[in-house]
């Protein structure tokens, strides 16, 4: 399982878009993740970003363990992602289209349009002790 994955080895290459079911209605459209089946982590957390104001950049930090599934809920935006040797692009825009990120990639999240909703699903609870803040000890912790 995915969930295996040692942050420090990681690549963009790792990093995969995820087609997620959806249910077409004639009064509108119905997308549901379950944990295990249609994301491959167990989902121990969903949080949400909005009212991103224009020209706002979110993001700038890697994970040690968490995985994620990051899609845009509504509107779009950019997450560029380092592995500290390379750099990949994803525009987000569609609500049944998820972005996995296993841990140890640094994440840009940027070009949000106007009433943009990124929808997160986590694969541990909230512990800042997992993130890495500085640019730097990224790039150190990556050489291992
Ligand atoms: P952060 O993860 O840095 O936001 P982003 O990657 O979207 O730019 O979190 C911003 C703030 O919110 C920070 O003070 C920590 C807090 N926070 C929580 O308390 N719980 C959470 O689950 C998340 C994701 C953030």
């Amino acid at each position: 399982m995915t969930e295996a994955k040692d942050g420090r080895t990681t690549s963009v290459r790792d990093v995969r878009l995820v087609s997620l079911p959806r249910i077409d209605i004639e009064s509108g459209s119905i997308t549901a993740i379950n944990s295990g089946t249609d994301v491959e982590f167990n989902i121990k957390r969903v949080y949400y970003l909005y009212d991103v104001p224009n020209r706002s950049d979110r993001g700038a930090h890697a994970h040690k363990e968490l995985f994620q599934l990051i899609l845009a809920a509504s509107g779009s935006f950019e997450v560029e992602l380092d592995d500290s040797v390379e750099k990949k692009s994803f525009i987000l825009r569609q609500p049944d289209e998820g972005l996995l990120i296993p841990p140890g990639l640094w994440r840009d999240l940027k070009q949000f349009s106007g009433g943009a909703i990124c929808l997160v699903l986590a694969s541990l609870e909230y512990n800042e002790s997992d993130y890495i803040r500085a640019k730097q000890e990224f790039l150190k912790y990556k050489k291992g």
